[in-house]
């Protein structure tokens, strides 16, 4: 479901930053479900820039793979297609939005933000022996996304929302939906989707702070709703969030973590953090 203004916000004359050429050819390749490994490697490999940042990704702690991946052929088979794919789009994102002056939010600290909540997010996937915790890293990544492109689209109108967050009154995302009849989360939710990301994204960046209307990822999206709070709480960069939202008493009981292991969590995701934010960044 999409709310008429949302739908008139992504329509209108605003462009979204274009997608490296090897971004739609993944996809095209992928969604063809008949493809040898090596072709996938054979389309990255003609972004060498998009390949590099791949190799380094893959090699840094984010992914703590045993031995080192020296060719993005390798890495397709040591992490698999669909996860290269992933990657490969939320570094892209990463890039296409870096280097965009703003006055509103610094664009470094708005990654570094993603980025953290990320790292965790994929630690608490992790101990909670989720199957592939990678994608979870991804999903931090995107969360936010969508108040990158309100930010860039509609400037005025997020100078109105900080004015209604200024006293602490109401919550960012609450203030976004006053003003423009929906919030970031849901502009997420349609990026994944005109993106082609699966569901899961979709869901994960739509629910983030609502992970119980989840449709399917409710696990998932309070994963990432946990990540955000903590990556908020210890201001591991901004996205313009002034004061840390509440923790969603559905998304904490629903994880079974406590405080401890929180704590545990943070210290272990800070290296993956930092190497994930020098190679990104
Ligand atoms: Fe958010
Ligand atoms: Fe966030």
């Amino acid at each position: 479901m999409i709310s008429r203004s949302l739908e008139r916000f992504l329509n209108d004359d605003f462009e979204l930053p274009a997608f490296p050429k090897v971004v739609l050819r993944l996809n095209q390749l992928l969604a063809s479900k008949q493809f040898a490994l090596s072709e996938v490697g054979d389309v990255l490999s003609r972004d060498p820039g998009l390949s590099a940042k791949v190799l380094e990704l893959v090699n840094s702690s984010v992914y703590g793979l045993k031995t080192r991946v020296e060719t993005v052929n390798r890495a397709v088979v040591m992490i698999g297609a669909e996860q290269v794919r992933q990657l490969v789009i939320a570094t892209s994102v990463v890039k296409m939005f870096k280097s965009i002056p703003h006055n509103l939010i610094q664009v470094e600290d708005f990654w570094k933000h993603c980025v953290a909540c990320g790292a965790i997010a994929k630690k608490l996937a992790e101990l909670q022996g989720e199957e592939q915790p990678d994608r979870f890293f991804v999903a931090g990544l995107l969360h936010d996304v969508g108040r990158l492109i309100l930010y860039l689209k509609a400037p005025e109108k997020m100078n109105e929302v900080f004015e209604k967050v200024k006293d602490g009154e109401m919550l960012f995302h609450e203030a976004e939906r006053k003003v423009f009849g929906f919030n970031h989360a849901e502009v997420g939710f349609q990026l994944c989707r005109i993106w082609s990301l699966p569901d899961f994204f979709r869901e994960t960046a739509g629910y983030h702070h609502n992970p119980e209307d989840a449709f399917r990822h409710h696990e998932a999206a309070s994963l990432i709703h946990i990540a955000d709070f903590i990556a908020n709480a210890l201001q591991l960069g901004s996205s313009g969030q002034k004061y840390v939202p509440l923790l969603d008493d559905f998304a904490w009981n629903r994880s079974g973590f406590t405080s401890s292991i929180a704590e545990g969590v943070v210290n272990e995701s800070m290296e993956k953090y930092e190497e994930a934010i020098h190679v990104l960044l």
